[in-house]
């Protein structure tokens, strides 16, 4: 059976970016969500990004329109029901996507694969609201989509052998590098990178030094690209405080305890970059 029609589930700054690449790729791609805004400023940033290689050269204006008529919009998740393939990536809570996984199970047809791009949670768990536990499996791509290579691919306890081959496939034929791992909590990406940004926020909330030099500490210091505290207001801090309690439930080991300040920029809604203010502000 060959995948033709994607859905992405949710149109924030992962899915979105999700369904540029596979539309991109040549694939027919709905991307849905609860509200249409999220799916206008998902579709306004894809058309930004297409735009800006269309004039680096890297691209042609009549390839850009046909990435976007590729693209079509979805506030129905019945939508579902003609696809191959359905990518999730709303917000990072398990009773949220297992109500859709649920939903998908009853809507889609017997091949339909039910990917999650979920940062952390298992993927076992998420199969177990279906009745195909067997077509489900973890898909997680990086952000900024369009630019980061690696898709970590999830092997959930009942994943097909057949399943992870297609989506390794769909991985490099979106021009991304597939790395298999079993299903852990945060897998391998976020149980190492969660910790080092949690342990940033701590050196901040102690008053070691300002979120400038933490993050400068690490630029300069150890060549990453940005900061991990810019990286947190980038990921969005929501996101990163789902992803540290999942992490120390999950382990139950107190070296993943959410630190008290990052709990604090999430009450106060100062979520990071993609609500205008984390521990930066934006324009
Ligand atoms: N969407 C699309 N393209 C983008 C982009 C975006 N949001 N942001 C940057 N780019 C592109 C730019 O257009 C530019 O492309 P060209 O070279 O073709 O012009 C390229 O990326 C470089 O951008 P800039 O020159 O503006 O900026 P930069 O060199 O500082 O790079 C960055 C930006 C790629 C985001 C870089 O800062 C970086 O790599 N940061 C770290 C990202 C990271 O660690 N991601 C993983 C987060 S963790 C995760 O995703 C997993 C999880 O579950 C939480
Ligand atoms: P986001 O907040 O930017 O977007 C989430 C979107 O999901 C919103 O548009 C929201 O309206 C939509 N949504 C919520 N509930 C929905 C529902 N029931 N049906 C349809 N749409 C719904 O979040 P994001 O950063 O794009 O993260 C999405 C997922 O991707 C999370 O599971 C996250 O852990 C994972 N992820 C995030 C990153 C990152 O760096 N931000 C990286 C990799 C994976």
């Amino acid at each position: 059976m060959k995948l033709k029609k994607i859905m992405v589930i949710g149109a924030g700054q992962m899915g979105s970016g999700i369904a540029q690449v596979c539309a991109q790729a040549g694939f027919d791609v709905l991307l849905h969500d609860l509200e249409k805004d999220r799916i206008d400023r998902g579709l306004h940033a894809i058309a930004k990004n297409l735009t800006r290689q269309v004039e680096k050269n890297r691209m042609t204006e009549s390839e850009k329109s046909a990435v976007l008529e590729r693209l079509i919009p979805s506030m129905d998740l019945h939508d579902a029901g003609g696809v191959d393939i359905v990518i999730e990536a709303v917000v990072e809570n398990m009773d949220v996507k297992r109500d859709i996984f649920a939903q998908l199970d009853e809507i889609t047809p017997d091949h339909t694969i039910l990917a999650s791009n979920t940062s952390s949670l298992p993927i076992t768990e998420i199969a177990a609201a279906t009745d195909r536990p067997e077509n489900v499996i973890g898909m997680h791509f990086m952000n900024p989509v369009p630019v980061m290579k690696l898709v970590e691919i999830i092997r959930g306890l009942a994943t097909a052998d057949d399943v992870y081959k297609k989506i390794e496939d769909l991985t490099k034929m979106l021009g991304k590098i597939p790395v298999e791992v079993n299903d852990f909590p945060g897998f391998v990406s976020n149980r190492i990178l969660m910790p080092m940004i949690n342990e940033a926020i701590y050196t901040l909330y102690e008053g070691v030094a300002t979120k400038e030099a933490i993050d400068d500490v690490m630029k300069l210091g150890m060549n990453h690209p940005m900061g991990p505290i810019e990286l947190a207001d980038f990921i969005g801090l929501d996101t990163c405080l789902s992803i540290m309690e999942i992490l120390h439930e999950g382990f139950g080991d107190d070296k993943y305890r959410p630190c008290p300040l990052l709990r604090k920029y999430v009450k106060a809604g100062w979520v990071g970059k993609k609500a205008g203010r984390g521990f930066y502000t934006y324009e």
